[in-house]
């Protein structure tokens, strides 16, 4: 029997970020390489300080490294500009943040619908909320 290579979506390679706060500059990340597999989980772990943020904002393409690589499912994107980074969190990546950013003066199916809108989906109102969120939450298409 053989087995698939499990496929990497994404890889850093020498990863660094450098702040410049005015003459002051902090090294948060040095030289990472990794590499995560799908259906993988990972936890990342540090002191405080240590980096993890701003790895999870590398990763989930909020911000860009100041050297090294990152590669997207095969692709280079190091110096995707923020429209091609928006475009790849749209379409690829889920967030789910320590504070949840869910936009107050929208219900929770509008929140869940957001991103579908951008995506195009907002013709078929009546689709999202249903296979999204389970049945006991009660929603219906507004
Ligand atoms: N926007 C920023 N500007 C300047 N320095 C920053 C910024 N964000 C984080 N740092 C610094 O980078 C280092 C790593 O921070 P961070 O990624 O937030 O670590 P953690 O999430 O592990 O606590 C720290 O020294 C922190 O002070
Ligand atoms: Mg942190």
């Amino acid at each position: 029997m053989t087995h698939a290579r499990p496929e990497t979506v994404i890889r850093l390679e020498n990863a660094g970020k450098v702040y410049v706060m005015g003459q002051q500059q902090v090294a948060a990340l040095d030289g990472i390489d990794a590499a995560f597999e799908k259906g993988s989980f990972w936890a990342i772990m540090g002191s405080s300080g240590s980096g993890k943020s701003t790895l999870m904002n590398i990763i989930g393409c909020l911000d860009r490294l100041t050297s090294g690589r990152y590669l997207f499912q095969g692709t280079d994107i190091s110096a995707y500009d923020d429209d091609a980074l928006s475009d790849i969190r749209l379409r690829h990546l889920g967030f789910i943040f320590q504070s949840f950013n869910l936009i107050p003066q929208l219900t929770v199916q509008r929140n869940v619908e957001l991103p579908l809108y951008y995506l195009g989906w907002e013709k078929k109102r009546a689709l999202p909320v249903h296979g999204i969120l389970p049945p006991w939450w009660g929603l219906r298409p507004g």
